[in-house]
């Protein structure tokens, strides 16, 4: 494994589809090895653009434009950092052979579609999930409902994330709003949906699992400790780690993300999404890439999922150790802007053992992620409430 110096012949080049805050992240990681970053986003000054070395703002569903600019920047390799991609010209890309997509093409087309990485984990790999079925229409979600699936149960479109066009409803005369909302919601409108029985969960967590080379040169899977996290609307809105669990609930965890990102394939981080009751733990998604709930890391590990991520993409060794019990804290917008600024810094920051990072982010919406208050205390309920407070400190405005 060697490493080049940016800018010149000897560059190793790595592509990020996708800038938004975990992008960025990635991109400051890379930058410290010196490896030379090109920023890829929808739209311009997006988060990472602005600490890459070049950015360039293009549609990524376009097969022929990704193409173009992969044969014009010859990345070594190509970071998925969103879903919504084309994958088709990745598998193109890969297969001849000119650049590595992260972790897999394979792992990148399954988990952008709920029902190929439902089907792998349920079908294939037997791993314990929810009851699930797919629908085409409504009356086909109506008879899955009535056919087992019951009340209360979520709607959501294949190709979403972020909570985007998905329902929990608890009784049949909402089916017809759920069916709605969920096939105009999706990303791509695919028109399919999945519905799947409500899990009575006491928490859910996010495992952080890296696929790296070891010091040998072998292939090995690390587990990071566990996040718990609150989402509102299928958006995360705080996590800690560690997330206390039973030794039974701990283990099932990590096999569980053991056995899906073997499958997956290839290096780097992944965020497996698990829901837990007592010893019993249930799959629920993962990405082949770092999770915006892993953001607490950037205070409780000695390396931040995205150094983990950058480590493993590069063939390098990683430390999974975390060093502080942190959490972390979802900042808002608040107001729909294009000249936000945010006062109160100096507050926040006399929180104890407080950080905050702002993403930049040219364009504000009142329910849009802006930034994250970071902190660290001797347990989890002291992180949070020092990450919260220091989140509510902060306030954006169009000033
Ligand atoms: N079957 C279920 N049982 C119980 N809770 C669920 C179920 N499905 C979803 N949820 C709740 O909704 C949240 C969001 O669901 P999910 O992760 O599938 O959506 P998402 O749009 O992919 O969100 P993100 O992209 O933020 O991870 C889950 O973290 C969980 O809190
Ligand atoms: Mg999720």
């Amino acid at each position: 494994m060697k490493l080049g110096t940016p800018l010149t012949a000897s560059a190793t080049k790595v592509m990020l589809l996708g800038s938004g805050e975990l992008g960025k992240e990635v991109i400051i990681a890379l930058q410290r090895f010196g490896v030379e970053v090109i920023a890829v986003d929808r739209y311009a000054n997006a988060p990472g653009h602005q600490v890459a070395h070049r950015a360039y703002t293009i549609d990524m569903t376009d097969a022929e434009v990704l193409k173009a600019l992969v044969a014009s920047e010859k990345p070594h390799f190509i970071v998925p950092e969103i879903e919504a991609l084309n994958t088709d010209a990745l598998a193109d890309i890969e297969n001849s052979g000119t650049a590595t997509v992260i972790p897999t093409v394979r792992a990148v087309q399954l988990t952008m579609n709920r029902e190929g990485i439902r089907r792998l984990a349920a079908e294939e790999l037997k791993l314990p999930v929810s009851p699930y079925a797919f629908a085409r229409s409504e009356a086909e979600l109506q008879a899955a409902i009535d056919g087992g699936i019951g009340y209360p149960c979520f709607i959501k479109p294949t190709m979403s994330s972020s909570g985007k066009g998905q329902s929990r409803i608890t009784q049949a005369s909402e089916v017809k709003a759920a069916w709605d909302y969920a096939a105009t919601g999706g990303r791509v409108n695919q028109g399919v949906v999945i519905v799947e029985g409500q899990i009575d969960f006491d928490y859910e967590i996010t495992l952080l699992t890296v696929r790296a080379k070891n010091a040998q040169g072998e292939t090995q899977t690390y587990f990071c400790e566990p996040i718990g996290h609150v989402q509102k609307n299928g958006d995360y809105v705080e996590s800690w780690q560690p997330q206390a669990m039973t030794a039974n609930a701990l283990k099932a965890s990590q096999h569980i993300a053991k056995t899906i990102t073997d499958s997956l394939g290839g290096f780097g981080l992944f965020g497996v999404e698990l829901f837990v009751k007592n010893d019993h733990v249930w799959f629920s998604e993962v990405s082949p890439r770092p999770h915006d709930t892993g953001m607490v890391t950037m205070c409780s590990q000695r390396l931040s999922e995205f150094e983990l991520h950058a480590r493993a993409i590069l063939g390098l060794p990683v430390d999974v150790t975390m060093t502080q019990t942190g959490a972390s804290a979802v900042i808002y917008g608040g107001v729909d802007s294009q000249n936000l600024s945010y006062e109160g810094l100096e507050a926040a920051l006399s929180v104890p053992n407080s950080d905050i990072r702002l993403f930049g982010k040219p364009e504000s919406f009142a329910r849009r992620r802006m930034g994250v208050a970071l902190a660290t205390g001797k347990d989890s309920d002291e992180a949070r409430n020092r990450a919260k407070l220091a989140a509510s400190l902060v306030k954006p405005a169009e000033r």
